[in-house]
């Protein structure tokens, strides 16, 4: 019997509620929006409920504070999570995040044991692959979404520089979502023409700069939170991607054994994801320099890996 495709949102805050919209407002799927708030995921999905007649999408919304209605979800995106309090160091938030992900997954392999899984919450490379090791679910289910945000960053930035439609920017962005990320303005372009025939190097460093430090600039903006329109979108795009089987070419931190010379790590590189997650791994040339800055940036998601020993 066919049903509609269904996506189960972890994490009714700014990322997962904007996450619901897009996904309604592109008539993806069925959305179950579930979050510890009682209340919360339950009001923002009757609101986005009410706003279908407005805009005319067909799908159903509803908010949990349990996981029955999650049941036999085709995707699971997980924002769950706290942010960094004062006084908190980056390994409290590390292991009070671990505890939050590694519940909500025990949830999902519980709930949705065929889901793909596309985590958002943050450290994002660790708690990727916290899901992964907690879920059990095969290397090919289990991604997390920075690539596609920090990439979208990058080409934001070189359209405004080149003063060109974003439509015609392409922009590739590796390793792992942090100070340490790579942009690689070598595979960036624009109409297909490498960027780095079309700006001078001190601008590009400039962008190269100002995507590594993204998040930051929206959180010292916002003061009491941090980025959503543009991550939620990005995980969106992954599940459309996983859901039409469109086959895209979208940076996402997945599961590396061997490749770029890594090993047992989520790291961001560019995959193919289709019907079956992610379907290919695409190995890029990288110079010297470039193989370093992506060794140093998997560096810094091992560390986190050891102190969470996952
Ligand atoms: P938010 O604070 O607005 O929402 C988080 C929600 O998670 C809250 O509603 C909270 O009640 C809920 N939550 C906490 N524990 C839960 C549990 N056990 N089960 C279900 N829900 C639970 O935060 P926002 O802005 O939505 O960010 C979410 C996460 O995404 C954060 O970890 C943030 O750092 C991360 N992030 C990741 C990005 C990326 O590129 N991967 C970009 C921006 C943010
Ligand atoms: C961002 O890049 C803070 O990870 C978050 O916006």
């Amino acid at each position: 019997m066919l049903r509609r495709n269904k996506v189960t949102v972890v994490g009714a805050g700014n990322i997962g509620a904007t996450c619901a919209h897009w996904i309604a407002a592109k008539e993806l799927a069925d959305v179950v929006l579930v979050d510890i708030i009682e209340g919360t995921p339950q009001g923002k999905s009757l609101d986005l409920m009410q706003a279908a007649p407005i805009d005319g999408f067909d799908v159903k919304l509803v908010g949990a504070n349990s996981y029955e209605e999650t049941k036999d979800s085709d995707i699971v995106i997980i924002t769950a999570g706290l942010a960094r309090k004062p006084g908190m160091s980056r390994d409290d938030l590390l292991k009070t995040n671990a505890d939050i992900v590694g519940g909500v997954t025990d949830e999902i392999a519980k709930y949705s044991p065929d889901a793909f899984i596309i985590v958002v919450s943050n450290p994002l490379d660790a708690m990727a692959q916290l899901a992964f090791r907690r879920s059990g679910f095969p290397k090919n289910r289990v991604m997390g979404m920075a690539g596609v945000l920090d990439s979208a960053r990058m080409r934001c930035f070189l359209a405004e520089a080149l003063d060109v439609s974003v439509e015609d920017v392409t922009a590739f962005v590796l390793g792992g979502h942090g100070d340490t990320m790579v942009p690689l303005p070598r595979y960036s372009t624009c109409a297909g023409i490498p960027i780095t025939e079309l700006l001078p190097a001190e601008k590009i460093e400039e962008i190269n700069k100002r995507t590594a430090n993204g998040g930051a600039e929206i959180v010292g903006l916002l003061k009491t939170g941090s980025a959503y329109y543009a991550p939620s979108l990005g995980a969106v795009e992954m599940a459309a991607s996983i859901l039409k089987d469109k086959k895209r070419i979208l940076p996402c931190a997945v599961y590396l054994e061997g490749e770029y010379g890594i090993n047992n790590l989520f790291v961001g590189v560019p995959v193919k994801l289709g019907k079956n997650g992610v379907e290919q791994i695409i190995e890029i040339s990288l110079t010297n320099e470039e193989r370093a800055a992506l060794q140093k940036s998997a560096g810094a998601v091992q560390e986190l890996i050891d102190v969470l020993g996952i």
